[in-house]
């Protein structure tokens, strides 16, 4: 009987689950938790594909025992340096002296700065092959997806991709680790949130890359998070494609801060007026409530953002500065932009949403709308404007 944990060929899973960690990165949310996915190639050459976060060093050496018993490791490919995933670099060149630790020349200098470890290194450049037997690998560099030294792994032989965390998503594999083996609605609204937050930036290092394999006959991908993609891998493929062209569909988010309930009204009116007009999917955000993930999540998914803010000690409202912030790292290009804002004595929210705007290069479909105090019948007014100019600039694409 085939073993449990084949993907393909000789080709095994041995990844662990971490539902313990609250904050991935220190700053994202794990709702569903999340999945350090390793690989064991048991093949004439044995050899291992990335690691895992070095709090689960012992389940992960238990499960390549389990398969490989006391035979030495030949090689242990690094796709990708990140330490959820070359956290167990050390302690497998204890357990393992004469492993070959396969890398670019990128690798090695992270690999000393953060285990080192210097002996033992086979540099392959972009193109290079690795017989192994029944698997024959070819290294693919693909630098920025999402750090200097990420590079995939395709064994020709049977067209299974090891992607770094390329094709990744949170949640944790819950039994089974194959698509088709298991229910995967939850990963879906995870990989958006995962490639927007952890990737998102390098939308054109990602589309480099994507140009870089799409001529290999893809089969399996086993990426370093979530599910081994096979029945949906042409699916998964084009989200990341999608995402990383900034591409978006018809929708609007509205984020905005409120302290006393005024400038939510604004986004109320806002709101309304955008769904009168035909807009179908509007996803309203209390800034203070939800977390930074999930509206950046929103922003990669729809097309018009509309940002909102109280004035607070003379400034913009803190948390609307953190997610300008957030959006500005991102470098998320292309969306229709509107802008509003509040005041008691000082107004200086609305002013600083014009220097973001600036800096994003987003297109601003109206004139910013200030309000003092409180809702009046010209707030009302400027409010649906906003919406109607929304509204039509995203029925112009349609
Ligand atoms: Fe999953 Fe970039 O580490």
């Amino acid at each position: 009987m085939e073993p449990k944990s084949i993907v393909k060929g000789k080709i095994h899973y041995i990844g662990v689950n971490d539902r313990n960690k609250n904050l991935f990165e220190g700053m994202w949310p794990l709702p569903y938790g999340v999945s350090y996915n390793s690989y064991l190639i048991n093949d004439e050459k044995i050899v291992l594909v990335d690691t895992v976060d070095i709090n689960f060093f012992e389940i992960y050496l238990r499960k390549i025992k389990n398969i490989i018993g006391e035979k030495p490791i030949d090689y242990l490919i690094i796709n990708h340096m990140e330490p959820d995933h070359s956290g167990s670099i050390r302690l497998i060149t204890q357990h393992y002296p004469n492993i070959q630790i396969v890398g670019n020349k990128q690798t090695f200098g992270m690999i000393e700065g953060f285990y080192g470890v210097t002996e033992n290194q086979y540099m392959i450049v972009d193109g290079d092959s690795l017989d192994v037997g029944y698997h024959k690998l070819r290294f693919y560099i693909t630098p920025m997806v999402h750090w200097p030294e990420t590079m995939m792994t395709f064994d020709e032989t049977d067209g299974v991709l090891f992607s770094g965390d390329a094709f990744g998503c949170f949640g944790t594999l819950d039994g089974g680790f194959i698509d088709k083996k298991i229910n995967i609605d939850k990963y879906w609204g995870e990989m958006v949130r995962y490639y927007s937050n952890i990737v998102g930036k390098y939308g054109g290092p990602v589309q480099k890359a994507l140009q870089k394999l799409k001529h290999l006959n893809i089969m399996y991908i086993c990426p370093t998070h979530g599910p081994v993609w096979n029945e949906y891998k042409d699916k998964v493929g084009g989200i990341y494609n999608q995402l990383s062209k900034y591409e978006a569909e018809e929708g609007v988010v509205i984020a905005y801060g409120s302290m006393y309930g005024n400038t939510e009204e604004m986004a109320e009116a806002i709101a309304q007026e955008l769904s009168y007009k035909g807009i179908k999917n509007i996803v309203m955000h209390n800034v203070a409530k939800s977390h930074s993930s999930y509206i950046i999540a929103d922003i990669f998914r729809y097309k018009g953002l509309i940002i909102g803010s109280p004035t607070y000690s003379n400034q913009i409202y803190p948390e609307i500065e953190s997610l300008l912030s957030k959006i500005l790292i991102r470098d998320i290009k292309d969306r229709y932009l509107g802008l509003f804002g509040s005041f008691t004595w000082a107004g200086a929210a609305v002013k600083r949403m014009g220097e973001f705007a600036e800096k994003s290069k987003f297109e601003l479909v109206s004139t910013p709308i200030e309000m003092k105090q409180a809702m009046k019948e010209q707030t009302y007014q400027q409010c649906y404007e906003l919406a109607e100019a929304m509204a039509k600039r995203l029925k112009q694409d349609a």
